[in-house]
């Protein structure tokens, strides 16, 4: 009777933290946002590798036009499966501003795999001029930051449709079903073929935007994979010591009742 007492208060503890971080989600997203389905929901979802490295090139050949990803450096990139070479190679690509030398300058070099991503812009306000006044947000944490997570960051990146009857944009901004007002300066990044994936996936838009949200969930909680293994490792060895515990109490009980 007491086994099966303990057994279903486990079950329940276990059951309970699961609903509570997929209920935490739920209460995120307010604009009706359609739940996708994501290879990190829920206790025991890892980000999937293979899609945060397409999600990456998806960031790396689009968003990286106008987004900068402040909070990553080129070797993070590990993380996610991509190779040291590879790493590199990445870095390489671009240049940081460093120094002052020996002589008092400041001189360019190809970047490291130890520097943080190279914004596209030197700073706000060219981003600004550039993008009809308006700032694109450091992208590192921007699943975290908004309302709805990586639902709402994909409906924002699938939710260019044509304005509804009466409704005009103004010049320079776009409308978009997920962002709120529904006027945005973005124009649409993504269309199909915007990429080539090398592992031969179709690059539909949802696709990409699929993609590039699973690669920013990783960079807004690089370390959730490592958590969850060890939260359900910890889970684990709970429910064994209790067993132990409980044979142990049996064991030591027996002869004096
Ligand atoms: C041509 C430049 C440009 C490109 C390319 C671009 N963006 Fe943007 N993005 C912007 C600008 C400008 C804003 C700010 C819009 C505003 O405030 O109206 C923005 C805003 C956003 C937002 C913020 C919405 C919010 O709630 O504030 C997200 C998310 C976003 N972009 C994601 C992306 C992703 C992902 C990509 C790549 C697939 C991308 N963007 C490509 C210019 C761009």
């Amino acid at each position: 009777m007491r086994r099966n007492a303990l057994l279903a208060f486990a079950t329940a503890a276990l059951v309970a933290s699961g609903l509570a971080v997929t209920t935490a989600r739920a209460a995120e997203s307010e604009h009706s946002l359609e739940h996708q389905r994501w290879s990190f929901d829920g206790l025991f979802g890892t980000i999937d590798q293979a899609a945060a490295q397409r999600g990456f090139q998806v960031y790396k050949e689009v968003c990286a036009a106008c987004h900068s990803l402040s909070l990553v450096a080129y070797r993070n990139l590990g993380a996610i499966g991509i190779g040291e070479d590879q790493i590199k190679a990445i870095a390489a690509q671009y240049n940081v501003m460093d120094g002052p030398n020996d002589a008092g300058d400041m001189f360019e070099r190809p970047a490291k795999p130890s520097d943080k991503f190279v914004a596209p812009f030197a700073n706000a306000n060219a981003a600004r001029a550039a993008n009809n006044g308006a700032l694109p947000p450091d992208l590192s944490l921007i699943v975290k930051a908004r309302e709805g997570g990586p639902d709402y960051v994909y409906g924002v990146l699938t939710g260019f449709v044509p304005p509804p009857a009466g409704v005009t944009v103004p010049d320079g901004m776009y409308y978009n079903a997920a962002f709120p007002g529904h006027q945005i300066a973005m124009p649409p990044p993504l269309s199909d073929g915007s990429v080539t994936y090398a592992d031969g996936t179709e690059a539909s838009v949802h696709q990409e935007a699929h993609d590039v949200v699973t690669f920013l969930e990783w960079t807004a909680e690089p370390e959730l994979d490592a958590r969850k293994k060890m939260g359900v490792k910890v889970i684990l060895f709970l429910i064994v010591l209790t067993g132990l515990a409980y044979a142990v109490k049996r064991k030591v009980w027996k002869d004096i009742h």
